[in-house]
């Protein structure tokens, strides 16, 4: 449900290991597909080609189908419609795995689709669009999803796609961290650089730093926890973030393991006028730091630089970024109006 990026990667990886896919798909996308179909390729080689006439494409979730799995790729703004159009289109108790960042899709969407039920999931790497119908995923990992009965026979059909998949009873942490990473897709979108170049920029990675340890703070203050999804706890990443950047290069060589034409889709969704996540990312941090009677006024200050991106287009440097955030710093304090019980 949702065919781009991540939609578009899973699916294809499950339709080339001869899963039949159903790919729900609005029209610009479909015109697309119809011409192009899919390549998708990775850092480590791979070339997998699926031609127009492979792909079964639907401009709305198709009445009549039973599928046992359906996957809920669109972006966090648009979980509800979506959710709201499975279940009108598939039967009750249909299992719907949500692939999506943030920490509060899921729930979202089973509110929209009471009777489907949903779950979810994360993915940990980067699928960029590089051009019309060719996908790659320039950095590696694990899917990750919720442990329930009717996954399980699905885990060897990932694995033989190519998509290995690992189950965790509490998706929660796992959100979380994966949000505490994501704090980089603004700070990436922002500065307008591929991510390797942009990880390379002390002051940009000082953002980043700046950012994660905030939220680090609002999640202690709400005794909940994150799980490392970069091979490095959160506070570790922290300070290897704040190294100078020869020795950063050196220790993070797997975070580094990006190719060059990687950025974070939140500068696509910037370059292309279209609404960004970061409502789901810095927002979600503000929103709980609020229900904990604090302040996260970095993740604020740079909410509203991307939500004010479209009236001020203009790529911002290291040293300019860092400057408004530390404008925004204080030290965590309860806000003006009384927090949310
Ligand atoms: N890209 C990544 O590297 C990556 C990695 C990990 C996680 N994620 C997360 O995965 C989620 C999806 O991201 P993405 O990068 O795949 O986004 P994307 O490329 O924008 O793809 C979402 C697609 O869903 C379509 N869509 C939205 N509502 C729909 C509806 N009601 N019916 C049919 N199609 C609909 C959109 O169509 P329109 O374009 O016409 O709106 C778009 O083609 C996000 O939460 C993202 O944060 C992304």
């Amino acid at each position: 449900m949702g065919t781009g990026a991540v939609g578009a990667w899973v699916g294809g990886c499950l339709a080339a290991a001869g899963v039949p896919v159903h790919f729900v798909v609005r029209p610009a996308r479909h015109t697309t597909l119809q011409a192009k179909g899919l390549t998708l390729t990775d850092l480590e080689g791979r070339q997998t080609r699926l031609p127009p006439e492979a792909l079964q494409l639907h401009p709305h979730p198709p009445d009549g189908l039973k599928p046992s799995l359906a996957l809920l790729t669109v972006k966090s703004g648009d979980t509800q419609g979506a959710a709201a159009a499975l279940s009108a289109a598939l039967p009750a108790g249909t299992l719907v795995l949500s692939l999506q960042n943030g920490v509060d899709n899921t729930r979202v969407a089973q509110a929209a689709a009471p009777g489907l039920v949903v779950l979810p999931g994360m993915v940990p790497y980067n699928i960029a669009e590089l051009s019309p119908g060719h996908l790659h995923r320039g950095t590696s990992g694990q899917l990750v999803a919720q442990t329930h009965p009717d996954v399980i026979p699905w885990l060897p059909v990932f694995a033989q796609a190519l998509l290995p998949l690992k189950l965790v009873p509490d998706m929660a942490p796992v959100q979380w961290g994966k949000l505490l990473v994501n704090l980089n897709n603004p700070i990436n979108a922002l500065s307008g650089l591929p991510l390797r170049e942009q990880l390379l920029d002390a002051d940009l990675r000082r953002c980043f730093a700046a950012l994660i340890h905030e939220a680090l703070q609002v999640l202690k203050a709400a005794q909940r926890t994150a799980a490392p999804v970069t091979g490095l706890k959160p506070d570790r990443l922290v300070r290897a973030l704040r190294l100078p950047t020869p020795v950063f290069r050196l220790l993070a060589q797997r975070m580094l393991r990006i190719d060059h034409q990687a950025r974070s889709s939140m500068a696509d969704d910037l370059r292309r006028g279209r609404v960004t996540e970061i409502d789901a990312l810095c927002g979600a941090v503000v929103a709980l730091a609020h229900q904990h009677g604090l302040r996260a006024p970095m993740n604020e200050r740079v909410r509203e630089l991307v939500r004010g991106w479209p009236h001020a287009p203009h790529p911002w440097t290291g040293r300019e970024l860092w400057q408004a955030m530390a404008s925004s710093l204080q030290p965590l304090r309860p806000p003006t109006s009384k927090p949310t019980p």
